[in-house]
């Protein structure tokens, strides 16, 4: 599953891999994570058609628990085998900001030193010089309940908030052109 959206959106929205659910309709986050992060991005006035969400691995990571078939993590070498399709991605899309979320897809642009509970909600300069931020993962929401849950809530709002504050910026070359001030003189 290579991934969807508007070709042309401001955000690219990067999570780990295909879950079943993703597996089965062929499309990104359309399972439970799916409609959280649907959410998360509503919050912010994102509709999910107006970014392009897709994920570092193309095909979805298993393993078989003896009963059936599991999610897991992709690994280093899986992600290394699609960055080439992601690369291709952010080449076509050059969103102006790259979600990525939880810190297999963090990891994946920012190195295995990266700490998705000490890093995230920070500006990084990721792939292409396109500013790149990190959030929890929905999937990891969703295994929450209670104060942990409220906690972690609390910040990804705060991370979204990031975004949204940057999106709403200026870009640099109007700040440029307003800073001119040939531009306003006779
Ligand atoms: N989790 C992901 O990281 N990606 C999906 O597409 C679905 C769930």
């Amino acid at each position: 599953m290579y991934g969807e959206g508007d070709p042309c959106a401001a955000v690219m929205v990067i999570g780990e891999g295909p879950g079943e659910t993703e597996d089965e309709l062929g499309r990104p986050f359309v399972g439970r994570a799916g409609a959280l992060l649907d959410r998360m991005l509503l919050a912010i006035g994102l509709p999910r058609e107006d970014v392009y969400i897709c994920n570092t691995v193309k095909c979805r990571p298993t393993f078989d628990d003896g009963v059936r078939l599991r999610n897991r993590a992709p690994a280093p070498a899986e992600m290394l085998n699609c960055r080439g399709y992601l690369d291709e991605q952010i080449a076509i899309v050059q969103p102006r900001a790259i979600l990525c979320l939880g810190a297999p897809s963090a990891k994946s642009f920012l190195g295995p030193t990266f700490s998705i509970t000490r890093q995230r909600g920070q500006w990084f300069e990721g792939p292409n010089g396109i500013p790149l931020i990190a959030t929890f993962h929905p999937a990891y929401l969703l295994r929450m309940t209670g104060g942990e849950l409220n906690a972690a809530k609390r910040l990804v709002w705060g991370d979204l908030q990031a975004l949204r504050a940057r999106l709403d910026a200026p870009p640099p070359e109007t700040v440029a052109e307003i800073s001119q001030p040939s531009l306003f003189e006779p």
